[in-house]
């Protein structure tokens, strides 16, 4: 009798030790650590533009908390929702290795999380190092909710670079005057174009060119002498910017978390979705020094916020008057499509890269806007009394709205979509000419492309002349792509391919498609889920500027969807 609790405390021990061990070895490395952040959503006042707004933050912060962590490191966010809007996070740019579950985008791979609900976000960060962002994924919410992503090199591990002596997240955002969900349900309501906005922002600050706003502009405080790590993120919700500084040109080093071969510039062009990272060397007369960006337009005609916002680069020696005036950069203008595409044409990858073939999906995607006609007996407010829509080989996407995609596939739901999102586009035609009436409207639905695990996919993006023609940043979640050419007019497979990367291509998860032009971009389809493709102006993927491919797990269980998080919120 005396024996036994002995023995079980031996065995209990044992068991501790060996559920202790197993644990051990379930961690990726030893060095990588768990990061537990909440994310409160909540209705916020801010005073911006002289007046003050509710606005949606996180946490009460405009822009939201920057999240740091390091490649191999696991994020877990706990998500509350406590504003009056449907929410949800997307974490833009991570791969999410069979976590599709926690990528975020409504009714894709989760339902939104209800005002009053909860959802805690898990995934790990695996060969990711630079700046990514994380921003709402429903209706027009991330016009304030966003922030940064910054993965930092594995510990014991260096950059390619020299170790920058600071390092500032440079965020710009887009911002409206009025409620940003009511400008999207108006325009949704009227089939008009929505309110352009009223500012632009650098880490949430419109800055020295707009009323009331100069007390508050952006500083980054820098050194004599000293080189620094500026990690840019166009966080804007529908314009394409050029940012430029003073006296200073830049060294670009990365871009969505990718390191890329370095080139100097001037001038920088980010389209919504897009990051860069650029060495600053403070190298110029002790002094401050604007930063500056407005929009890129390429769109003929088309309405845009041609207002500036600065932010103000200042060596921090106290050797000159704080009142001197800040000397201001030249920018582009704002249809300077030349500038534009000779920066996005310096991007490459830092080395040989094994580019992935031999291609099993050769897909052909048309992208661009349309026309549809009014609903009966309502009047519409787009051209000739239609609506605006958008779409990808005329299919012009819709969202569920009883179930997300993911869930309806995982639980084999039928009627919510379907599996024939065509290869290429129903009619080839002129995309970049004159293209007739007849095929201005496309056909709303949902629809997804299927992909066997392991496929190697090469896309062609065309944008078309339909309605107006436009650079459309189209970004693929769950993946990074190889962009092997870019080039304007009609892609020509017997003569374009010469002009295809082979060799060092840039990896991005956002590529500019240039207006009344073409991009390819290659990727392996080695992470199951459904994966929304789409293009960051969230104008037009509220227009049906969107689809998502249905990757199929692989064979073995490192090569499946790991099981839905128990609190996947309640559809
Ligand atoms: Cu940053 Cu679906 O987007």
């Amino acid at each position: 009798m005396e024996a036994l609790p002995s023995s079980s405390s031996r065995q209990s021990l044992l068991f501790f030790f060996l559920i202790a061990f197993s644990l051990l070895l379930l961690l990726p490395s030893s060095n990588a650590a768990v990061h537990y952040h909440d994310f409160i959503v909540q209705e916020t006042p801010v005073k911006k533009l002289c007046k003050t707004h509710n606005i949606i933050t996180v946490n009460g912060q405009l822009p939201g908390p920057t999240l740091v962590v390091r490649n191999g490191d696991t994020l877990v966010v706990k998500v509350v929702n406590r504003g009056q809007y449907n929410v949800t996070i997307h974490w833009h740019g991570v791969r999410q290795m069979r976590t599709a579950w926690a990528d975020g985008p409504e009714f894709v791979t989760q339902c939104p999380i209800r005002p009053g609900g909860h959802y805690t976000y898990k995934f790990t960060i695996k060969g990711q190092e630079g700046t990514l962002w994380w921003h709402a994924h429903s209706s027009w919410l991330r016009a304030t909710v966003y922030g940064a992503l910054i993965i930092l090199p594995e510990k014991d591990k260096g950059y390619p670079f020299a170790k920058p002596d600071r390092q500032f997240p440079i965020i710009l955002g887009e911002w409206w005057n009025r409620d940003p969900i009511s400008v999207v349900r108006q325009a949704t309501f009227t089939g008009a174009a929505p309110n352009v906005s009223d500012a632009f922002t650098i880490n949430g600050e419109p800055g020295d060119l707009y009323n009331c706003s100069s007390p508050t502009t952006t500083i980054f405080p820098i050194k004599q002498g000293t080189t620094n790590l500026l990690r840019f993120i166009n966080a804007a919700l529908n314009t394409e910017l050029f940012i430029s500084i003073a006296g200073h040109s830049v060294t670009v080093v990365g871009a969505d978390a990718s390191y890329t071969k370095p080139f100097t510039t001037s001038v920088l062009m980010l389209a919504p979705g897009q990051t860069t990272d650029v060495l600053l060397t403070a190298n110029q007369p002790p002094s401050r020094y604007y930063i500056a960006a407005h929009a890129y337009s390429s769109a003929q005609g088309v309405a845009f916020d041609n207002t500036t916002t600065t932010a103000i680069l200042q060596y921090d020696c106290g050797c000159f008057p704080k009142s001197n005036p800040p000397s201001f950069p030249l920018l582009p203008a704002f249809n300077d499509t030349n500038t534009a595409t000779s920066f996005s044409r310096k991007f490459a990858s830092p080395s040989t890269v094994q580019i992935p073939s031999p291609v099993t999906d050769n897909l052909f995607f048309t992208v661009g806007l349309g026309l549809l006609p009014c609903q009966p007996g309502r009047t519409c407010g787009g051209p000739n009394g239609t609506r605006f829509a958008a779409s990808i080989n005329n299919v012009s996407f819709v969202l569920p709205s009883a179930v997300s995609i993911l869930q309806a596939h995982e639980l084999g739901v039928n009627g919510v979509f379907n599996t024939d999102f065509p290869s290429s586009p129903p009619i080839q035609f002129d995309y970049t000419g004159n293209v007739s009436r007849a095929l201005w409207q496309p056909v709303p639905a949902t629809k997804v492309y299927k992909l066997k695990y392991g496929a190697v996919v090469e896309l062609v993006l065309q944008g078309t002349s339909i309605v107006t023609a436009e650079n459309h940043p189209i970004h693929l979640h769950g993946y990074d792509f190889y962009i092997l050419a870019e080039g304007f007019g009609n892609f020509n497979r017997a003569t374009d391919t010469a002009k295809f990367n082979l060799v060092n291509p840039p990896l991005r998860n956002t590529v500019g498609v240039p207006v009344n032009g073409w991009a390819v971009v290659r990727f392996v389809a080695d992470n199951p889920g459904v994966w929304l493709l789409h293009c960051h102006l969230d104008v037009h993927i509220t227009w049906g500027l969107a689809m998502a491919f249905l990757v199929e797990n692989g064979l073995g269980e490192l090569e499946a969807l790991e099981p839905p998080p128990l609190d996947l919120p309640p559809c």
